[in-house]
């Protein structure tokens, strides 16, 4: 029935959410020629007029007349949200609800201050949409809207994140047609879309019209499975017709990825139509192969005259579960995943087809297979290109209310929605529908999601069942039944976010019944990403199907500050109550930077493990259904870090094989020698060019470094504050008073800007701070700073003088540690520090020493892990050679400024100026961890933005035995692995060499 008066009340009743909106339908794209042309559409998008109102109080509804004035109106931009243009402030919460602490509410009401908006579009309509019927498509709205068309009204919808179509053809006149359209901030909506992000508002999808001919396909529905021997393709078309069916035809053909016919057909047009037909030997779907078909449907008259064309892409696949294992084409499919919010810093979730390209490709990249679309339906052209480029995609329906079952981090349901409440029910099937309407037809779409953290009651599980009900072709995921676990049937598949792998080991041990996912793993916030190959670990269980990463993007804002521009975070806009720094999780930074926990991430996601030895290299494919012939394999040797050779191969390891391959690569007799393989793309693809690295191994086939040797005669000066050794072109200064080395001169270059500190503390990660490392080992923070000499020790050597430091540790236990400088004739500084090891206290965050070095050496050259930075348990990504950095490129831009810039396992490295002049530091004992940053430990620790650093003064210099891991089970409360503590009552020992350059 169309209703012709709007209601204020639809607002706040949760069993109104659509009003005169037309039936959900597929995606597919029209035109009215087979050129592909001459669309049927005329976008919206563009320069739209704007008013704000603060509350419902002042709302004013003249600006729905045709005859309104808008002059005074502000311009927006349509799509765009009003808070990234200015008209509202930002907020970030993540799960309480956003007017907590200022209004006390109950489901449904409304907060007071509830912004209106009213947008006011004028348009004439495109020639080619003239006397036809014509309806307007708003893509995407948030929260709730009111249209009108010259004066009447249109029609109300709400769920912000799936297309609301209305019929605009009874008010349509000819030259402007005045179209209004009110947004409401919050509706009842707004309990049930109360996801961990931004709240941002507005017209923010496409809006466009368009017009449909005489006889229109309004629905389509294409099933392209395979039958049992999973090679023979069924396909099976269901289109919903409007318009006039009489003596019109529709023409179908469907054409395979080489433009071949596949198959073809004519019938005669009717209200719906049910077309099917079996194909031998299809070239099926998936995201390693992703085969498209092309459907072509046209509309044509009987002399065959078109006036409807829709090109359709279709991919062949099967996806089931039998014996509790998800099967793609037959196969054990494994998600290596990662959680997408639709992110950009300047549009916040209105992001551009370039900023999509841009993250498949990071994607494909990065060998992730497979997306959630956390948490809402995605624009349509993301669908697409998963299509295209081979993603597997979790469809997540838009329904979040964690704020109303768990509360301070307790599951605290005592009052809650959807739950079993007959008034919400409506709406959830609703969104359920929405998006399934729309995104049926994607290969690329595996599974169903019913929506994020909303608990569970009989409400969730009529969206699943209904979604059940609509397509047995995918299965159906929901994981809050993890919290009522009565509610257990709602889900196809265990699903669980942030289980720790012995849990999920736990649960694969034990018979189980459903497949296995973690919906949301690898809490990649801040510095973080630790431990990822616990996980991966897991895929040898059948039941283990991979998992996805929290999450892809920060979702960090530009925020103009006098003439800088930082990415702003929660509470930077003054937005209270807020979460702050939460926002920030993502594998990329806001800006698209890459971080470097994708290194680790595309090494342990790659199909091809790579694991070189002595007589050559075995390929292990974890691939279903591609070999390796479109890759190269290059096999490297590296000599103390230096390549000295390097080869290409072709090797063929087919899916599922593991096969080792002879390469008789060249063993030089000193040194120490790692072998390297390394694949490469063999041709450009759509996301690469041929060359591309797609995943290395590494094995050190023989261990050495070169032996520290002192030679000449130091000139020794035993002054009464000082110990000066010094020689042709060196003088070294060792203070009594000050604790250590003071001066190192090297031509007359001084290198030492203040004594270099004892390290126990690292500047604290997002990851610590949320697991109480800082109330745990806090002890530790103040060591090194404020530790004492409690004695100091002469002794000459063979071609050296030995001074060496005992320190006292301001500590509640007795722990005392040795740094002992050997200096040679030659000028060669060997210094060892030793941590003698306590039963009795906490671990420790690292060891070493931290240098204030003249800020320019800021160039490190390093033999060690890189080329981005890594960390105990986080460094498989990472590769031994010979990388070159400086101090800034160092700094991973986190959020909030924490711990960075680590390099494991460092043989040896090179400090250097412009001039290429500087130092060496190497070690003939054990490799360690280094840094080179322009800010110390300290400075990093205390700042909450990037833009609160000071300006770079000095470059400093951790050198340490080791640091313990990052972690990354979760950020709030997961600790670091032990096996990637530091643990206290094990002696640490650092060792390095300092010697000049040239
Ligand atoms: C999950 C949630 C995500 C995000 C994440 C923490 O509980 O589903 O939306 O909040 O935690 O960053
Ligand atoms: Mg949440």
């Amino acid at each position: 029935m169309h209703v012709t008066k709007p209601k204020l009340s639809w607002l706040e009743d949760p069993t109104v959410f659509a009003v005169n909106r037309l039936a959900a339908h597929s995606d597919h794209e029209f035109y009215s020629a087979k050129t592909g042309k001459n669309s049927l559409n005329q976008s919206l998008n563009g320069t739209w007029r704007v008013h704000l109102e603060p509350d419902i109080a002042s709302q004013k509804l003249d600006f729905i007349k045709p005859d309104f004035d808008f002059g005074r109106f502000d311009y927006i931009q349509v799509p765009g949200h009003l808070q990234t243009q200015g008209f509202d402030g930002h907020k970030y919460v993540n799960t309480q609800y956003p007017w907590d602490g200022h209004e006390e509410l109950r489901p449904p009401k409304l907060p007071k201050k509830n912004k209106i908006a009213s947008y006011i579009k004028t348009f004439e309509l495109d020639h080619a949409l003239k006397d036809k019927p014509v309806h307007i498509s708003f893509q995407g709205v948030a929260t709730a809207f009111y249209v009108w068309l010259n004066g009447h009204f249109i029609g109300y919808s709400e769920d912000s994140f799936t297309p609301s179509n209305f019929d605009l053809t009874p008010y349509l006149v000819e030259g402007q047609n005045h179209l209004a359209v009110e947004v409401f901030k919050y509706s009842s909506a707004s309990w049930i879309e109360d996801q961990d992000f931004w709240r941002l508002n507005g017209i923010f999808r496409d809006v466009f019209l368009y017009a449909l001919p005489k006889a229109h396909l309004a629905d389509i529905h294409v099933t392209a499975n395979l039958d049992d021997d999973y090679e023979t393709g069924i396909f099976e078309l269901k289109a919903t017709v409007t318009g006039q069916t009489d003596d019109n035809f529709l023409h179908a053909r469907l054409l395979d990825p080489d433009k071949r016919v596949a198959f073809e057909t004519k019938v005669p047009l009717t209200q719906t139509i049910n077309l099917g037909q079996e194909l031998s030997q299809v070239a099926p779907w998936s995201a390693e192969l992703p085969n498209l078909y092309t459907l072509e449907l046209t509309l044509e008259d009987k002399d065959g005259a078109v006036f409807e064309f829709v090109p359709e892409k279709v991919g062949f696949r099967r996806f089931e579960i039998q014996d509790g294992l998800m099967l793609l084409n037959g196969k054990r499919i494994l998600f290596k995943g990662v959680n997408r919010h639709e992110f950009d810093p300047k549009l916040g979730r209105a992001i551009t087809k370039e900023d999509m390209l841009w993250d498949i490709k990071f994607m494909k990249r990065h060998n992730i297979n497979a997306v959630r679309t956390s948490h809402y339906p995605n624009q349509t052209l993301w669908y697409r290109l998963c299509d295209e480029y081979g993603i597997y995609l979790i469809d997540e329906a838009n329904l979040e209310s964690h704020g109303s079952w768990q509360k301070l981090g307790a599951c605290e349901p005592s009052w809650n929605i959807p739950g079993n409440l007959p008034e919400w029910e409506p709406t959830c099937i609703d969104r359920a529908n929405s998006m399934f309407e729309r995104d049926k037809n994607h290969p690329s779409v595996l599974i169903w999601s019913l929506g994020n953290e909303s608990y569970a009651g009989t409400d969730i599980a009529a969206m699943g069942d209904y979604l059940r009900h609509k397509d047995p072709t995918r299965v159906v995921h929901y994981e809050g039944v993890t919290w009522n676990r009565e509610f257990d049937y709602i889900t196809d598949i265990e699903s669980r976010m942030y289980a720790k792998p012995h849990e999920i080991e736990e649960y694969l041990q034990n018979e189980p019944k459903k497949p296995y996912i973690s919906c949301e793993y690898m809490h990649a916030m801040g510095n973080s990403v630790g431990g990822l190959d616990l996980y991966t670990k897991l895929e040898k269980y059948p039941h283990y199907q991979g998992g996805f990463i929290w999450d892809y993007i920060d979702q960090a804002i530009y925020q103009k500050l006098g003439d800088t521009t930082r990415l702003a975070y929660g509470g930077d806009f003054n937005d209270r109550p807020s979460d702050y720094e939460f926002c920030g999780d993502g594998l990329v930074f806001a800006d698209r930077m890459i971080s470097p926990k994708a290194q680790e991430v595309k090494h342990l996601y790659a199909d091809i493990k790579i694991e070189p030895d002595e007589t050559g290299v075995t390929l292990t494919n974890d691939g279903l259904f591609t070999n390796s012939a479109d890759s190269y394999f290059t096999a490297r040797v590296l000599q103390d870090g230096k390549v000295i050779f390097e080869k290409d191969y072709q090797l063929i390891v087919l899916p599922q094989e593991s096969k080792h391959f002879d390469l008789e690569l060249p063993l030089p007799e000193t040194g120490e020698i790692i072998y390297e393989v390394q694949q490469h793309l063999a041709k450009d693809t759509a996301w690469a060019k041929a060359g591309f690295e797609i995943n290395f191994g590494q094995t050190v086939i023989r261990q050495a470094l070169p032996k520290f040797k002192a030679q000449g005669t130091p000139k020794v000066a035993m002054g009464d504050v000082n110990i000066g050794i010094s020689g042709k072109n060196f003088e070294v200064l060792l203070s009594k008073d000050k604790g250590g080395l003071v001066s190192l001169k090297y031509s007359g270059q001084e290198f030492i800007m203040r004594t270099p500190q004892l390290l126990f503390w690292r500047p604290m990660t997002d990851n610590d701070r949320g697991c109480g490392h800082g109330f745990e080992r806090a002890m530790w923070l103040g060591a090194g700073k404020f530790a004492k000499v409690v004695d100091l020790q002469v002794t000459p050597k063979e071609h050296a003088v030995e001074v060496s430091y005992t320190y006292e540790l301001p500590l509640p236990k007795q722990v005392t540690v040795q740094v002992t400088y050997l200096v040679d004739g030659t000028g060669k500084v060997n210094v060892n520090a030793k941590y003698p090891g306590h039963p009795d206290l906490p671990s420790l965050p690292t060891f070493g020493l931290e240098f204030k070095l003249p800020a320019k050496y800021d160039n490190m050259t390093y033999y060690g892990r890189g080329p981005a930075e890594n960390y105990l348990d986080r460094k498989l990504g990472a590769r031994l050679g010979t990388f070159t950095t400086t101090a800034k490129d160092s700094v991973a831009p986190y959020l909030v400024p924490q711990e960075t810039g680590n390099h494991c396992d460092v043989r040896a490295l090179a400090l250097t100026d412009d001039k290429d002049l500087g130092l060496t530091i190497s070690t003939d004992k054990h490799a360690f961890s280094a840094s080179l940053l322009p800010y110390s430990t300290m400075m990093l620790e205390e700042a909450l933005h990037q833009d609160e650093l000071p300006p770079m003064r000095f470059a400093w210099l951790r050198l340490m035995a080791d640091q313990m891991g990052v972690g990354g089970d979760d950020s709030w409360g997961a600790p670091v692995h032990e096996a990637y503590w530091l643990k206290a009552d094990k002696p640490l020992e650092l060792n390095f060499t300092l010697e000049p350059l040239n």
